[in-house]
């Protein structure tokens, strides 16, 4: 549990300032408890008995976490040859992960299909690849339903995109699928990242439904809805309602299911979900700047030890993170600040007008709801370190990667012998 009491802000039985000064900051917390209780709410949300949940490991691709979804039961959604090898290294069963790979090439194929994963294919230049190589086999594929939905542009996929196959083209692939005696036993849609609402991820369930009878394909095992479902970052948003979205697709697969004569799966992949609101950045603030502003007034910049470089969502999407001052949570605000780091860009902001209480050099500020696409968008951008990152589960608490050192950082420089 990731909560406040008598504004101490705890991760599991621990104060985030006892980890912070053990582990040293930033650093990157998870909560492995936030991450169960997330699974088993939607897992227990969706009724429909041949129902699946992959992870989608490109939120968070520690191998601690995966571990956690595995033993729960989960399968894994990877996008790389990398995401597949790592899956299989923490005991996912080849067979539980899909690859959804864009512009995956040939020798990137054959790498993925060697462990044995599911092959999602994105294209029908990369079916044809498929078919001459592994004719007869199985495969599934990504549909482009043409609409999308997201929390910024750059997250949507559905619609005018990279993506998928779009559904005028549907007969096409199905001719290649023919003409190399390929079965199609999966089909597979993704609409976009961040969706705070059931109807979006209903309706392409529905699209892709109907493209089974409307194209009378025979063999299809499973139909992956995609991930996208959506978490509150702002204090005044409200969470996906996940029984609605539950209940609704449950009806869809069973009637679908009478109709088709068999059980098709039904796939969730979510990333974000599973993981978002179970991690925390913990970052010291080292440096608090006033500048006057013409025509009056301050402008507060309060400095942290991290930056854009530890945290890119809100540089890149704008993105909102709440931050807490973690031994003064709810204290009475009394500045307004521009939270950033250490990166020298003018960009380098992890959070925007805020109302703080009164901050000093040493507090530790939490960065919250950063389990998902926080470590694993990180860089070495002006050739700084990345963070450790722990669990806690309980009272508990585990290194689950250790900091950067100079010495990762030039590992794989050739000009420097060190
Ligand atoms: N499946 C596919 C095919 C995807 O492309 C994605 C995310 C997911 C599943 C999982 O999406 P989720 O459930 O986590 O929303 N870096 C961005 C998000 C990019 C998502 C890319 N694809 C962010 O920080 O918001």
């Amino acid at each position: 549990m990731i909560v406040a009491r008598d504004g101490v802000l705890f991760i599991g039985n621990f104060r985030a300032e006892e980890l912070a000064l053990e582990f040293g900051t930033p650093l990157y917390v998870y909560d492995r408890e936030v991450m169960v209780e997330n699974y088993v709410r939607l897992r227990t949300a969706v009724r429909y008995s041949n129902t699946e949940i992959l992870y989608s490991c490109k939120a968070n691709s520690n191998a601690e976490i995966l571990k956690v979804f595995r033993e729960l039961g989960a399968g894994l959604d990877a996008v790389s040859p990398w995401e597949v090898l790592l899956g299989v290294k923490v005991g996912f069963e080849p067979r539980n992960i899909l690859f959804t790979g864009n512009n995956v090439s040939e020798d990137e194929l054959r790498f993925v299909k060697d462990l044995g994963a599911m092959v999602n294919i994105d294209s029908i230049q990369q079916l044809r690849r498929y078919g001459r190589l592994y004719p007869g086999t199985e495969v599934s594929v990504r549909i482009n339903p043409g609409f999308g939905v997201g929390h910024h542009q750059k997250v949507v996929t559905g619609g005018a995109s990279k993506f998928g196959v779009p559904l005028s083209q549907v007969k096409e692939l199905l001719e290649v699928a023919r003409n190399y005696d390929l079965k199609i036993v999966g089909l597979h849609a993704h609409l976009g990242s961040g969706i705070l609402s059931p109807e979006p991820i209903v309706t392409v369930a529905r699209t892709l439904l109907q493209l089974i009878l409307s194209t009378g394909l025979t063999d299809v095992e499973f139909v992956d809805v995609g991930g996208g479902l959506g978490i509150p970052y702002r204090e005044d948003e409200k969470p996906l309602d996940v029984e609605v979205l539950g209940s609704e697709l449950t009806k869809l697969f069973e009637e679908f299911s009478e109709r088709y004569g068999r059980r098709v799966r039904l796939v969730l992949e979510p990333g974000r979900y599973l993981v978002g609101n179970a991690g925390v950045l913990l970052t010291k603030v080292v440096d608090i700047k006033e500048i006057p502003l013409d025509g009056g007034g301050r402008k507060v910049f309060v400095g942290t030890d991290t930056g854009m470089n530890h945290l890119i969502r809100p540089a890149l999407y704008d993105a909102y993170h709440r931050v807490v001052p973690v031994g003064k949570v709810g204290a009475e605000a009394r500045i307004l600040a521009d939270v950033v780091g250490n990166i020298c860009e003018s960009g380098d902001v992890l959070a925007k007008d805020r109302l703080l209480p009164e901050l000093k050099e040493e507090d530790i500020l939490a960065i919250m709801d950063v389990g998902a696409y926080g470590y694993s968008m990180t860089s070495n951008y002006n050739l700084r370190p990345r963070p450790a990152e722990v669990m806690v589960f309980g009272s508990e608490v585990k290194l689950i990667r250790r900091r950067e050192t100079f010495e990762d950082l030039v590992r794989t420089m050739t000009g420097l012998s060190i």
